[in-house]
This record gives structure tokens, C-alpha cells and sequence, in this order.
């Protein structure tokens, strides 16, 4: 293992440098180094993060448990992420998020700590995690934990002294004890499926305990926290602080929006079986259900997209919401609806004050994003309001799916709720809860199956070649935007969902919870193939003869990292080529004085075909999402693109640097279908103004 790269030389690390900073300069902004630290006024909003290296970063998130097995146990470590730290690099990425891998039972997969300042034996220890951190930071890549405020494990000291200490006691009210004699105190579900309330008698036996609950919104083993006592937030500084003190650069926040629970605790519309209408066939397809609150008339989109002004007014921004039927939407979040009684409520923002207020006390531009399955755009941007998060996943784009209007929709309403707090809008479209993206665009809209839910064996199976083609050309489109971009380990394999996973094998509660109506997560969290063959397919990077945690499938090495590395036209080889060339255009960054998002096809007559298309500083970033092809007359014309002249990135092929005519004529006379490209456009700069500071 080489964990420190070699230093470029000095003269190419100059050069490199000059380059990026005359770049910036045409772009109207200042050089990083001459930004002025603390409080600042740009477009009428005043931050004191306006220079956090979070607002274009790009951030892998790295799941320990399936990432790399150093000690040969078949679940994967830190140690194992230390390892491919080069390949990180080599990626391109800027930071690393890191899911939970501290003690825990591993009830939900770490998601239930026991012990906040510590780590998972079978993770590693805390040496190997300040190597790690230490090793990130040699390349210059961040580092940022996973903290899990809304629920601890049941094996967490606190939540063992509650059960010991009895009803009334300072113990409990840590948590949520409920008593009714009767019933349950109200009528909520887990977000795994059954009731969110468990007894309390049959875990202590002691009869004071008769008709007492505890609440878990999630697993049984998840004890909901009362963050209405206060020595919740401070424990929570206590952590917080810990990490810090080790190096961490940020976090990411579990269930942000969650915290805190609607005084009186009163019925939610869900009611106790969220699963209910999922059918016997597994396929969670009343997963959809959660969200039905949400949903609205106006919700399939108008075929042409919606206008820019219209997605700014609240109501509009309500139609970002996907339509369910759209390949790769997601109707119904993973973490809940926030029409809920246990989500979204005032109390949080305060929770994020605090917290805004003990990162800013450290050096770094430490940074927290939230995790907040929030709707319309505006309620959501309230986590990133000045003072409070600095980001917060853009779950709006990632449900979108394969779905022109709808995403268009979803990225005005995101991106212009964002500017108005002066946060910057992210992107993602994978994560360790959802489908991979590969496959959830691998289904045909009017194919019958939501696959949202989680995929089985006896479920239709995905077009892989389809999803891949779709899954490369929306995540090319997603990383020339500007603002932070997020990465699921594997994606940048083209890695689908493993959508065989024997029924036996599977781990993730909402299985069993939902009474094996909904598959569940485990399809997404497989343990990645670095090799082409052998066992594990090098996940156990030893080479031992171990069984993952989660059995791969038979063509998991036709994904291997390594033999990818090798193929030019390998998405691998994509995603590498876009962090490039992201980095040099400063893609990431919002120009000074502009929106966020600046749709070049104003009067939407590429809408209509169902192509979207951004200027970023010189660069348009272009998707065509429709069935046929962009004649190349009529994509110039609608892109006012005389200067364009050169193809950066496509993701049909990854040949940099290609002369535009030549791509266009050598694909058919213009952009193809299910095809996303960069163009050079010297001819559109975006930036007349050179930032200055109000
Ligand atoms: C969201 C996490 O991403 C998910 O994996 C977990 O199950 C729940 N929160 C509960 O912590």
C-alpha cells in the first residue's frame, strides 16, 4: 500500500495552479487562497461559510461494511478503505463520507450505535482511523463521519440504564416511555414496517413496566432519542467534538429531520402498517403509499417542463415531486414522508444552530449535511438557512428518475430555494438506502413494476445495458453542475443493484419488518468487486477465501475496479475523465452573481424533446434524455453554440478532448439519445462581473 502519493513536481504543480486560477478569473472569481475568512454579504445573504470547500466538492460515500476487507472476515474495514486511498484519488473525489463504523450491534447495519467515540472491532480501531484521516488528508481528500442523533442502539449504556432505572426515572427521559394500558400510545409505524412502539415489560420483566412503550421510528433495537431533555444536545456536542478533535472535516447528519417529535405526539395518517398495500409479490409497491400525501394533481409535469419562474413560487415547486410511474422515481423517500408528526418540526432548526455554532468554533470550514427527506424546496432549504447546515442531500433530484420534466423541475425548485439561504445545491443519486441508480433505470416506465421497493429474485429484472447507458449519461449530466456532488461507492463501476440476493441472505430489517413484503436495501449495499475473478472478486483484498457479508453475484467481476481502470470506454474511466475536467473548469463552483442553475434553453424547445441542457462558466452541459437523435442544427441552434468547438466529456465514449463536429457527424448528425456531453463553449462565458464582496 502506498498511502502517501507522489508530490507532482513542483514546476507541474505550478503550472496546474496557473491555470486553474486564470480559469477562475475569467469565471469572475477570486483565487481561494485570497478569500477573505468570516462573516460576508453576496447576493444579499449573509454567511460565514461562504468559503467552505464543501460548497464544490465532490464526496464519495464509502459504506465500511462493503467497501474493502483487510482482515479477511468478509465484512470490509477501515483498514480496508486505507488501502484504496490512492484509488480514491486517482478518482478524483474530495472527500470521503463514511457511514457508521462505531460499536453497534449491527441491527441496521451500524445505524444503531452503542458507543459514539469509539470503533467496531470488526471495523478497526481508533489507530487505524486517525491513519486513516492522516492518510486522506496527505492527498488532500476530507473526511467526514456519519453521526446518528435521532435513535442509539438498545445496547447503549443510556438506553440499558433507562430499562434498569424504571418509569419516572432521569434514565428514561432520555427517550420516548410512553404508558397506555391499552393500545399503544398513538398510532405510529416504523419506517421498517410494524409498530414504532415496543412494550416495555418483556425486556425487563419487572411488572411496574406493564403498559409502559418505548418509541422507535425505526428498528425495535433503535430507541428514538428525547431531544427535548437537554443532556441529548449535550452529549451530542460531546461527540461532535470528539471527532473533531481528531480531524474530521464534517458529518453527515442520520434522519436530520427527525429529531424532534410534534408535542402531544399525535396520530400520523400512515398509521401502523406502512406496508399495508405492498403486495405479496415483495415489490414495496405501496412504498408509495408514504408519499401519497405529497402528491398532487399537477404532479406528472407538464410534458414540456415547468418555466423557470413558475418553479420558483412554492406552489410550482410542489410539481418537482417525480411522478411515480417515471423509470428510477422514487415515490416514496426511504426515510418517510415529512407529512409526519415525527418529522420537519421547528424544534430541529434549533438542534442545527448549536451545532452550526460549535463547527464554526473549529478551523477547517467544518461542515454538516443533513439528511432530510423534506418537501417543497423551501422546507427543505430552512436546514442550510445561514447559521444552521451547510448542505443537505437533494433527495428532489435523485427521485426525479429518468424523466426530463421532472428533473428539470427538481433542479429549479433545489437549486433557487438554495441561492435564496446562499447554500449550494447538491446532487446525488445513489445511496446505501435506495436502488442503484444503474438499475432503477434499467425499467421501462410502463413496464408494471416499481422497483423502488427493493428488487428479488422473482421480480421482473432490469435491462442492465439500458440502465447503464441511462445511469452514465444523467451521472455525467449531474457532475458538471455546480454545486457539491455526491458519489455512491460502486457507481462510478456503472455497478448495478444485485437484484438476486437470495431472500435468506438478506440483513436489512425492513424485510422481515414488513413482513417480507418489501426486499429493502440490501441489493445496494453487495461488497464491491475490485478484481476480475478470485475470491470476493478482491473485496477481501488479501485474496483469502472468505465469504462476504452479502453474497456478490455470479458477473460481479465483469465490474472489477481493476480491469476497468484498463478500458478507456470504462465508467470508471468516465467518472475519472469528469472529476478532471470538472476540477479544471470549476464546474463546482456557482459563478458570482449568477443563479445557481442557468438553463441555456430558455424558451424550452429542447425540453420538449426532452433534452437538458446548463451553461456552466464555458462549459454547457447537455443530456439528451428523449428516444431520438438531437439533429446537430437544431442543437445549435437552440444553444446559440457558433463557439462551441470541442466535446470535453461524452458518456458514450470517454475520448477527451474531441473536435464537437466530428463527435456529432461521426454520431449520426447530432446528440444521441440516452447520450450526455460537455461542450467548450468559449463563445457563452457566464460571468461579466468579477465577484466582489458586499
Ligand atoms: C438513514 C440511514 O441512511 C439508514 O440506512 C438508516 O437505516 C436510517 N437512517 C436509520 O438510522
Amino acid at each position: 500500500m502506498s498511502m502517501f502519493r507522489n508530490e507532482p513536481s513542483q514546476e507541474a504543480a505550478q503550472q496546474e495552479r496557473k491555470a486553474a486560477n486564470s480559469d477562475l478569473k475569467t469565471r469572475g472569481i477570486s483565487d481561494t487562497a485570497t478569500l477573505n475568512r468570516g462573516t460576508q454579504t453576496h447576493h444579499g445573504v449573509t454567511r460565514d461559510d461562504w468559503d467552505g470547500w464543501w460548497r464544490e466538492a465532490v464526496i464519495y460515500q464509502v459504506y465500511p461494511r462493503s467497501f474493502a476487507d483487510a482482515n479477511e472476515d468478509g465484512m470490509g474495514d477501515l483498514p480496508g478503505v486505507i488501502e484504496k486511498l490512492d484509488y480514491l484519488a486517482a478518482l478524483g473525489v474530495d472527500a470521503i463520507w463514511l457511514s457508521p463504523f462505531y460499536p453497534s450491534p449491527q441491527k441496521d447495519a451500524g445505524y444503531d450505535v452503542s458507543d459514539y467515540c469509539d470503533i467496531n472491532p470488526t471495523f478497526g480501531t481508533l489507530e487505524d482511523f486517525d491513519l486513516l484521516v492522516a492518510g486522506a488528508h496527505a492527498l488532500g481528500i476530507k473526511i467526514m463521519c456519519d453521526i446518528v442523533p435521532n435513535h442509539t442502539s438498545d445496547q447503549h449504556e443510556w438506553f440499558q440504564a433507562a430499562l434498569a432505572a424504571g418509569p419516572g426515572s432521569a434514565e428514561r427521559e432520555r427517550y420516548i416511555f410512553r404508558y397506555q394500558p391499552e393500545g399503544t400510545p398513538n398510532n405510529w409505524g416504523s419506517i421498517f414496517g410494524g409498530p414504532a412502539w415496543e412494550p416495555v415489560f418483556p425486556h425487563t420483566g419487572n411488572p411496574v413496566d406493564e403498559g409502559w412503550y418505548y418509541l422507535h421510528l425505526f428498528d425495535v433495537t433503535q430507541p428514538d432519542l428525547n431531544w427535548d431533555n437537554p443532556e441529548v444536545p449535550a452529549y451530542f456536542d460531546r461527540v461532535l467534538k470528539f471527532w473533531c478533535d481528531r480531524g474530521v472535516d464534517g458529518f453527515r447528519i442520520d434522519v436530520a429531520h427527525g429529531m424532534v417529535k410534534a408535542p402531544g405526539l399525535p396520530d400520523d395518517e400512515i398509521g401502523p402498517d406502512r406496508y399495508a398495500d405492498a403486495g405479496e409479490d415483495g415489490s414495496g409497491a405501496a412504498l408509495s403509499e408514504q408519499l401519497s400525501a405529497n402528491e398532487h394533481p399537477e404532479n406528472s409535469g407538464p410534458a414540456s417542463g415547468v418555466p423557470d419562474s413558475e418553479a420558483a413560487s412554492p406552489t410550482a415547486s410542489d410539481s418537482e415531486t417525480a411522478t411515480p410511474t417515471a423509470p428510477g422515481a422514487l415515490a416514496t423517500p426511504p426515510g418517510g414522508s415529512n407529512i409526519a408528526p415525527y418529522f420537519d418540526q421547528p424544534g430541529v432548526h434549533q438542534i442545527f444552530k448549536r451545532w452550526h455554532k460549535l463547527l464554526a468554533g473549529y478551523a477547517g470550514n467544518k461542515c454538516a449535511v443533513a439528511e432530510a427527506w423534506v418537501e417543497p424546496a423551501e422546507r427543505f432549504a430552512a436546514y442550510t438557512a445561514p447559521g444552521e447546515l451547510h448542505q443537505a442531500f437533494n433527495f428532489a433530484f435523485l427521485a426525479a428518475g429518468w424523466d426530463a420534466p421532472a428533473l428539470r423541475a427538481a433542479m429549479t425548485a433545489s437549486s433557487q430555494a438554495n441561492d435564496r439561504v446562499g447554500a449550494p445545491t447538491t446532487w446525488v443519486l445513489s445511496n446505501h438506502d435506495v436502488v442503484r441508480h444503474a438499475t432503477r433505470f434499467a425499467y421501462q416506465a410502463d413496464c408494471g413494476f416499481d422497483p423502488a421497493g427493493g428488487i428479488g429474485v422473482d421480480n421482473p429484472q432490469p435491462d442492465t445495458g439500458l440502465g447503464l447507458a441511462r445511469a452514465r449519461a444523467l451521472s455525467l449530466f449531474m457532475l458538471g453542475l455546480p454545486g457539491a456532488s455526491y458519489i455512491y461507492q460502486g457507481e462510478e463501476l456503472g455497478l448495478p443493484e444485485h437484484t438476486t440476493l437470495p431472500d435468506e441472505a438478506r440483513q436489512d430489517p425492513t424485510w422481515y419488518r414488513s413482513n417480507y413484503r418489501a426486499r429493502g436495501r440490501d441489493g445496494a449495499r453487495v461488497p464491491l468487486p475490485w478484481q476480475p475473478e478470485g475470491p470476493s472478486y478482491g473485496f477481501t483484498i488479501t485474496g483469502a477465501d472468505c465469504q462476504p457479508w452479502l453474497p456478490q453475484p455470479e458477473y460481479w467481476g465483469e465490474y472489477a475496479a481493476s480491469a476497468q481502470e484498463k478500458d478507456q470506454n470504462s465508467t470508471l474511466n468516465l467518472y475519472r475523465q469528469a472529476l478532471k475536467v470538472r476540477k479544471t473548469h470549476h464546474l463546482g463552483r456557482v459563478a458570482a452573481g449568477q443563479p445557481g442553475i442557468q438553463w441555456v434553453d430558455q424558451d424550452q424547445k429542447l425540453g420538449e424533446r426532452w433534452v437538458l441542457a446548463v451553461q456552466n462558466g464555458d462549459v454547457q452541459v447537455l443530456i439528451n434524455m428523449g428516444e431520438n437523435l438531437l439533429p446537430t442544427g437544431d442543437l445549435f441552434a437552440a444553444l446559440d453554440a457558433s463557439g462551441a468547438e470541442e466535446v470535453l466529456v461524452a458518456s458514450d465514449q470517454v475520448q477527451p478532448r474531441e473536435d464537437l463536429g466530428k463527435y456529432l457527424e461521426s454520431h449520426g448528425g447530432g446528440l444521441p439519445p440516452t447520450t450526455a456531453i460537455w461542450i467548450k463553449n468559449p463563445a457563452k462565458p457566464n460571468v461579466e462581473e468579477p465577484q466582489t464582496h458586499e
